[in-house]
């Protein structure tokens, strides 16, 4: 069902966890399966995703598709990352089954939310480490910057 790629990245998943000096935090949740993902990035003041590291708790696609999303964009400019699309990173782990496509959905949405939150916080509209996209959290909960 799963090809060797997505086991792998599965089993062995890529740039996991949280990353020290993140500028660039998001997190996205599929209300349906309920399966959550964050994304962190560390752009350079080149816009150069120096570092990037994930955190999904979901199901193997979702870790699979997020580790690979990762390794996608490392080293990568912002811009490149931006384009990054859920077929790129499917094809990238030799395909995933029909009913696991939007497990890869939530990877994209994943790093484009974390790049939201790179721009916001590069323009002061937000010191909120989450970045509010299904996260669940109240409007009221989040801590953001006075303007
Ligand atoms: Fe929903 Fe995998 S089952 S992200």
């Amino acid at each position: 069902m799963y090809t060797e790629k997505v086991m792998d990245h599965f089993t062995h998943p890529r740039n996991m966890g949280e990353i020290e000096g993140a500028n660039g935090v998001g997190m996205v949740g599929n209300a349906k399966c309920g399966d959550i993902m964050q994304m962190f990035l560390k752009v350079n003041d080149d816009g150069i995703i120096e570092d990037v590291g994930f955190k999904t708790f979901g199901c193997g696609a979702a870790v699979a598709t997020s580790s690979m999303a990762t390794e996608l964009i490392k080293g990568k400019s912002i811009d490149e990352a931006l384009k990054l699309t859920n077929s790129a990173v499917v094809e990238a782990l030799e395909g995933l089954p029909p009913q696991k496509l939007h497990c890869s959905v939530l990877a994209e949405q994943a790093v484009k939310a974390a790049i939201d939150n790179y721009h916001d916080r590069l323009e002061g509209k937000t010191d909120c480490e989450c970045n509010c996209v299904n996260c669940g959290h109240e409007e009221e909960e989040h801590t953001e910057t006075e303007e």
